[in-house]
């Protein structure tokens, strides 16, 4: 099993902490998300423990996993966040977030983001690109501010993840290239809308290994001792996110495996001065989630066994956008019930529809399945396609569960829309 202790098997049944997940079903229906307020507090934990006594922030990556009852949590046990959208921002500080603990990421930052950002005043602006330092410097100057500002580089290294999820590699749209990087901070300087606070990169997301980390790091550590030759100094180095979780049989770092090494270098050479940032998302929600689905119809046909349930790929996309594995578990086996392999699918009308492939289950019509690991950027991803109300979400503590977002109604889908008078 992949998913945080926090679900465990007992009596037969699967459980969200101290809840069978069949009654959380029954209660609040399915397609339904359950999340564990407890694995929430240990993922972070190992965080905390790792930064110990360090000059560190952890800002949580919102876009993982941005429920308000998540992100209230977070800021709760003391992180920062990464942001990347003025969405986003509304988000953290509705769940009370401190702005001077938040940075926002991103290539596209529009004006209006900018703005609210400046006005709220955010820890730093991770700026992409020249034009974005650009624009980033004029409305900070219009509005009378200054901008704290950290180039996100591109280190050119292969986080040996997923094309679609890496992300520090030349070809990727991210940050600036590293070597053009000297050149870009001087005109930065010359700007009096900016003030120059940090760097950062982000290489990617489910990394598994830490090479590629310390590969980025040497990379940024050399950007420094030009930019420190130049008289430009710093405040803090982030390290982006992208720690990976257990899906299947992976074996991720831990936090300490990462910033143990980290620290060191740095100390080594000289910059304990300097704060590190780390922006993870996966690593602290993705095994505190699971996805309730009950199963519609077994279809058997001459070549495959379906299993349809009620989730699909509107609820998450991981499997068809990325080929992404996440186990799948009987809730409440039955004894008796012939094992059989199934591809699970939901009722969404595309073949790319799919949530597993070729599972050995046992399995009857009217079973709760659990996809397991599905804290981390599946609510957050999930659409309304086939006019499908997104699932709800509930968070578990002990004996405790809250409904943290009501199922969407089928009138909440289209109550926006209006159909235009003839003329
Ligand atoms: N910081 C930046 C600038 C990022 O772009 C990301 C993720 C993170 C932090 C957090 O990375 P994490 O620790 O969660 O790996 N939808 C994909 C993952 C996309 C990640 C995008 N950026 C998936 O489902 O695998």
């Amino acid at each position: 099993m992949t998913a945080d202790s926090q679900f465990p098997l007992r009596d037969g049944i699967l459980h969200a902490e101290a809840i069978p997940l069949s009654e959380l079903a029954d209660r609040y229906g399915t397609p339904l998300y359950v999340y564990s307020r407890t694995a929430l507090q240990s993922a972070w934990h190992r965080y905390a423990q790792a930064i110990a006594g360090r000059n560190a922030l952890i800002c949580y990556g919102v876009k993982a996993n941005s429920n308000l009852a998540i992100l209230h949590e977070f800021q709760r046990l003391g992180t920062g966040f990464d942001i990347v959208s003025g969405g986003e921002l509304e988000r953290i500080l509705a769940a009370g977030a401190r702005p001077d603990r938040v940075v926002f990421s991103g290539v596209g930052k529009q004006g209006w983001e900018i703005r609210k950002a400046l006005t709220t005043g955010i820890k730093c602006f991770n700026v992409e690109s020249a034009t974005e330092l650009e624009r980033l410097a004029d409305i900070a100057q219009a509005i009378g501010v200054r901008a704290p500002v950290s180039l996100r580089v591109n280190p050119d290294v292969d986080a040996h993840t997923h094309p679609y999820i890496s992300t520090g590699l030349k070809e990727n749209k991210f940050g600036v290239d590293i070597r053009l990087a000297p050149d870009l901070y001087r005109q930065a300087r010359q700007l009096p809308g900016l003030e120059i606070v940090g760097v950062d990169c982000h290489i990617g997301s489910q990394i598994t290994q830490v090479a590629p980390y310390l590969d980025a790091l040497d990379k940024l550590l050399n950007l420094i001792d030009i930019l420190a030759a130049d008289g430009i100094t710093l405040k803090h180095l982030d390290l982006g996110g992208g720690l990976g979780i257990r899906y299947t049989d992976e074996t991720p770092p831990d936090p300490a495996q990462l910033l143990d090494p980290v620290f060191a270098k740095l100390s080594a050479r000289g910059l304990d001065h300097l704060q590190v940032i780390l922006e993870p998302g996966r690593s602290l929600v993705g095994n505190a989630g699971v996805l309730l689905t009950r199963v519609e119809y077994l279809k058997r046909t001459e070549v495959r066994n379906f299993a349809i349930v009620d989730a699909a790929m509107n609820d998450l996309m991981r499997p068809a956008l990325y080929q992404a594995w996440h186990e799948v578990v009987p809730v409440a086996p039955r004894a008796g019930t012939p094992v059989a392999t199934y591809d699970i699918v939901g009722p969404i009308c595309e073949s790319g529809d799919w949530l597993a492939r070729d599972r050995a289950l046992p399995l009857e019509q009217g079973d709760l399945l659990a996809i397991l690991s599905t804290g981390a950027y599946a609510f957050t991803m999930s659409s309304q396609y086939n006019t499908r109300p997104r699932a709800a979400e509930v968070l578990v503590d002990g004996q405790h569960s809250w409904l943290v977002r009501p199922r969407e109604t089928i009138q909440d889908l289209f109550a926006q829309e209006r159909i235009p008078h003839q003329r």
